[in-house]
């Protein structure tokens, strides 16, 4: 099942957010987030147990994915496509959506591939580390005279 995000959720993604990445985002950052006009959090739950979540900004038609996620235990068993199939469902076919990605983040990037991300530049040391991001972008359906 899945469903969006609030405030009382916050715990469980910075849970999952500890477990899966690196760099984690803070607690307080995902309550900003959670809080924000802007954005939307949608996760899965399998049981009342959050499994998964996604995290999305919007303006006007312009969408950025700030974060994709997994529960370690859950991961390569589609929840990642579900969530991500669930969210661009959401967001409509006339929004630009970007994200970027660690350049070493393979799984990831072929993810995002799958639902026709291409690759449209690159930012030289995004990451504290030093990693360089892979900017990508999911065109919105250009309607025009044919
Ligand atoms: C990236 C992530 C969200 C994918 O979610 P998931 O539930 O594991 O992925 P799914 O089972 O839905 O698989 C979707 C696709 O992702 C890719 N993928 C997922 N895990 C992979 C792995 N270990 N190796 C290679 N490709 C992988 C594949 O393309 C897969 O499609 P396929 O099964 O048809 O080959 C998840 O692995 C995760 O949380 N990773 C750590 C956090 C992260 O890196 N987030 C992205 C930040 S930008």
């Amino acid at each position: 099942m899945i469903r969006r995000a609030d405030l009382n959720d916050a715990d469980a993604i910075t849970d999952i957010e500890s477990r899966v990445f690196r760099h984690p985002w803070k607690k307080n950052q995902i309550l900003q987030e959670l809080a924000s006009e802007n954005g939307k959090m949608v996760f899965a739950e399998i049981e009342e147990k959050m499994i998964g979540y996604i995290m999305v900004r919007e303006i006007n038609n312009e969408a950025q994915i700030l974060n994709i996620a997994v529960d370690l235990p859950y991961q390569h068993r589609g929840y990642g496509k579900k969530l991500l199939q669930y969210t661009l469902g959401e967001l409509g076919t006339e929004t630009d959506v970007f994200l970027e990605v660690r350049e070493s983040n393979l799984p990831a990037i072929k993810l995002y591939s799958e639902f026709n991300f291409e690759e449209i530049g690159v930012r030289e040391q995004y990451y504290s580390d030093g990693e360089n991001a892979i900017v990508m972008q999911k065109k919105a359906i250009e309607y025009g005279l044919v």
